[in-house]
């Protein structure tokens, strides 16, 4: 059974200074990620920037989860866990997921990086993080009270498929609601059947985070560490995310 649980516009407003929290950490890792740093460097730099803003890192100690930041480098699909001995490298993709807890509410965003900027990277590369990034725009745009939740996966799914090339669509891991919890009902799939799941109302509030892959949609999780999420087939892979929330005035992406 799903558990929705709806906010006030005052809760959504709260929520967005923590969005806020989140996106501007994600602003400033524009000049701070380069090759030579390690992702522990930016670990260290996401947690500073989070306290000095009076905010927590939602994910240090969740779960177990050792880290303030998740750092995905390449073939990691999501949940790669900063490492000082994991040093970028010109060429490298990268998704920096920073979570940040403020006023006690979560906002959740990621994006992707160019090490060494677009022209240092392959063009599959660069395409695969230019069509993830339209898959999150095409998804959000699929949110309209009335319809459900579903309609997000199958938009995002009808997108990448009518690419001229095929990618896989993760489905191992999901968007969800979020709020006073890091992760709540409804679980937003990035790819999924029309007119199927919850129907939006106004008050929900989830993240919309599609994981696209070069090749295959199957996941492999590290035995090592119990965290790390990569490609099946080591292949590229990418994610953006966003918070959004259903407002009278419409869905608004707290996290831009
Ligand atoms: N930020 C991730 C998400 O989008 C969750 C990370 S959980 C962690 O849902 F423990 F790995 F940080
Ligand atoms: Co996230
Ligand atoms: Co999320």
């Amino acid at each position: 059974m799903s558990r929705i649980i709806i906010k006030s516009p005052a809760e959504i407003e709260l929520l967005k200074t923590a969005c806020q929290v989140t996106k501007d950490i994600l602003d400033q890792m524009n000049d701070f990620v380069r090759p030579g740093i390690s992702t522990e460097d930016i670990n260290i730099f996401v947690h500073e920037l989070t306290i000095k803003a009076g905010a927590r890192p939602a994910p240090l100690n969740y779960r177990g989860y050792p880290k303030s930041v998740c750092t995905s480098v390449n073939e990691v699909v999501c949940h790669g866990i900063p490492n000082p001995n994991i040093i970028l490298q010109a060429g490298d993709i990268i998704n920096i997921d920073v979570t940040s807890i403020k006023n006690g509410f979560y906002g959740d965003s990621s994006r992707m990086y160019f090490v060494g900027g677009r022209e240092a990277c392959s063009a599959e590369a660069v395409r695969l993080v230019d069509i993830t990034k339209e898959a999150l725009m095409v998804g959000i745009n699929a949110v309209e009270v009335g319809k459900q939740v579903g309609d997000i996966g199958y938009e995002i799914k009808k997108f990448i498929h009518h690419l001229p090339q095929q990618y896989g669509i993760v489905r191992d891991y999901t968007g969800h609601g979020i709020g006073r919890n890091f992760h709540e009902d409804p679980q937003i799939i990035h790819s999924a059947k029309q007119s199927t799941g919850a129907k939006f109302k106004v008050g929900m509030t989830f993240t919309v985070e599609p994981m696209i892959n070069l090749g295959t949609a199957d996941t492999v999780l590290s035995s090592q560490d119990g965290w790390t999420v990569r490609t099946a087939d080591n292949k590229l892979s990418a994610q953006w995310e966003h918070t959004v929330a259903i407002t009278e005035n419409g869905i608004e992406i707290l996290t831009a």
